[in-house]
């Protein structure tokens, strides 16, 4: 452990403070984290937390949820500029329109979505149940906002269901081509694909599995034995091998929003107690039932 690892050991103690931190978090911030996982794992890890402070090394959409989850809590964000584009992507007088033109048909939101359009959805989901999330609303109509990729491989699993969709997507995953995942396939010609559904449709349709980042570190824990091309962002790699002791192909995919939280900003956040999460009480209320929805859903 460096000396910075170590000062932050030593304020996360004296603070009584818990870290999480997401699969694409750096390695560094990884490894000082109390509990690392996907945004669903995350989530629920922010309900049973027993420690008054939370430091979310993640992007703002997941540290707004530990709050919304823990209203009583103290939930730093180390770097409140550490945005997720997709959930920015959502115009809320749009929405209310769309919402308007279609009475009666439930909001699914994906929870890369920010607080306060959280307050006007019916239940969010996150990639690892929102294919069980949308098969299980009632209705024959969804609407899903924001990400369409995400979209449309919900709408191949659920064909019974009609999705509306929106037009927002994560530029990480759609930068990420075919040709990459099928040249990296040629290199490796063994090798099982892996695809997050952020991707695009054609990335999709390569993969032997569509998976959340926890459900391919499932995949790897449970067959360590098969080499993986890993289509989403990197930081998940270092994950898996920390866990598995398996390295993935990749194609070197990067959410600079994420890797905007460094250790010394941890460190920094954990000496000032902040930056704090703010949200007005109105929001933390209205956007919990949602996310509590979804919870209440999947387990
Ligand atoms: P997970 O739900 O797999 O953690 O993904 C979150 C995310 O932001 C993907 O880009
Ligand atoms: Fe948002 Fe994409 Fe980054 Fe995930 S990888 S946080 S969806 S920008």
């Amino acid at each position: 452990m460096n000396d910075l690892s170590q000062e932050i050991a030593r304020l996360k103690a004296e603070k009584g403070a818990v870290i999480l931190a997401h699969n694409y978090q750096v390695p560094e911030v990884q490894d000082v984290a109390d509990i690392t996982g996907d945004s669903l794992e995350l989530a629920k890890a922010a309900v049973n937390v027993d420690a008054d402070t939370i430091v979310f090394c993640g992007v703002d959409f997941m540290a707004e949820t530990a709050k919304i989850l823990n209203p009583e809590k103290v939930v730093i964000h180390p770097d409140p500029d550490s945005h997720c584009p997709m959930a920015c992507m959502i115009d809320i007088d749009e929405l209310k329109r769309l919402k308007d033109d279609n009475p009666g048909v439930p909001v699914v939101a994906y929870v890369n979505t920010t607080a306060e359009t959280k307050v006007h959805v019916d239940v969010c989901c996150t990639s690892a149940n929102a294919v069980d999330v949308v098969r299980n609303i009632e209705g024959e109509k969804v609407i899903f906002i924001p990400d369409e990729n995400l979209g449309q491989f919900i709408q191949q699993m659920v064909p019974e269901k009609e999705l509306i969709l929106w037009p927002g997507y994560c530029h990480t995953h759609r930068d990420i081509t075919a040709d990459e995942v099928k040249e990296l396939k040629k290199e490796n010609p063994t090798a099982f694909i892996m695809v997050h559904p952020e991707c695009r449709p054609e990335v999709v349709d390569l993969a032997n599995f569509v998976f959340s980042t926890s459900g391919m570190l499932r995949q790897v824990e449970e067959h360590p034995e098969f080499t993986y091309i890993m289509v989403t962002e990197e930081g998940l790699a270092y994950k898996i091998y920390k866990e598995t002791n398996v390295k993935v192909i990749h194609t070197g995919a990067l959410c600079p929003n994420m890797k905007k939280i460094t250790l010394e900003k941890v460190r920094d956040s954990l000496l000032n107690m902040g930056p704090e999460v703010d949200l007005s009480d109105e929001v933390l209320e209205r956007a919990r039932a949602p996310i509590e929805r979804m919870l209440d859903y999947v387990g």
